[in-house]
């Protein structure tokens, strides 16, 4: 699956490149990148955000480091090691204003997750991980950080990321913040905790993975 990535152009059209300077980064490059980060980019729980993340050429590598290290950990037990390559996924965001490029980074990011659990398309685990990156993947201007959609309600929408973590025995919390509050200028002082940084704009219920599986995608 990566070799398959690799080998893909990293232009797709000369259009592109002037409208949306699209070149896609090579693979050997994105390695020595992330070899700069090396703790982070193989800790499961480790939030990575790429803002223009093209069809995840960082993301998906990242994806693959954060599986080694579950494997390592949790290979022997498929309910731990299912549950925290869930985990990895859950922790790995990004922006794309291009939505084929969006889709197709989220389902570069799914074909590695399915392979790696050894699920079939219809499974749970498949259809969780599709409603997850649904959420993390975002069609959106990182720059006005701003959703950009077609369908009503899709359109101009402050990006929203999804906090999620694995609570053990099976269940996720997910609580979603503001991107724009998140990234606003300005230092927060340690004991701000009323600050708008650190307030969801929304928290959910705890959730297995048979309940994300039933979650809807509207992006
Ligand atoms: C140079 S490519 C890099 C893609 C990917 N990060 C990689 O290294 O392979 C830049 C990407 O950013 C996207 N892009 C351009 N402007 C953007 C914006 N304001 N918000 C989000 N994505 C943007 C383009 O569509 C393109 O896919």
């Amino acid at each position: 699956m990566l070799d398959r990535l690799a080998a893909k152009p990293l232009v797709k059209s000369r259009q592109r490149v002037q409208d949306h300077a699209e070149v896609l980064t090579s693979a050997w490059l994105v390695d020595d990148m992330l070899d700069l980060v090396k703790d982070e980019s193989g800790r499961i729980d480790s939030r990575f955000l790429e803002p223009a993340c093209g069809t995840g050429n960082f993301l998906v590598r990242v994806l693959a480091r954060k599986l080694t290290t579950v494997k390592v950990r949790y290979g022997r037990s498929k309910f731990e090691n299912r549950h925290n390559a869930l985990l990895a996924l859950m922790s790995i965001y990004g922006i794309e204003i291009q939505r084929d490029n969006a889709e197709e980074c989220r389902s570069n990011l799914l074909s590695l997750f399915t392979a790696y659990v050894g699920a079939k398309a219809e499974d749970e685990w498949v259809r969780a991980a599709a409603f997850v990156l649904g959420v993390n993947i975002v069609v959106g201007d990182a720059l006005a950080m701003v959703t950009v959609g077609t369908a009503p309600g899709t359109h101009g929408q402050p990006i929203v990321f999804a906090e999620w973590g694995y609570l053990g025995r099976g269940k996720y919390q997910r609580r979603d913040f503001r991107f724009d509050r998140m990234t606003g200028r300005g230092t927060v002082s340690e004991g701000e905790a009323h600050h708008e940084v650190f307030q969801p704009v929304r928290a959910y219920p705890t959730m297995t993975v048979a309940q994300l599986a039933c979650e809807e995608t509207i992006a």
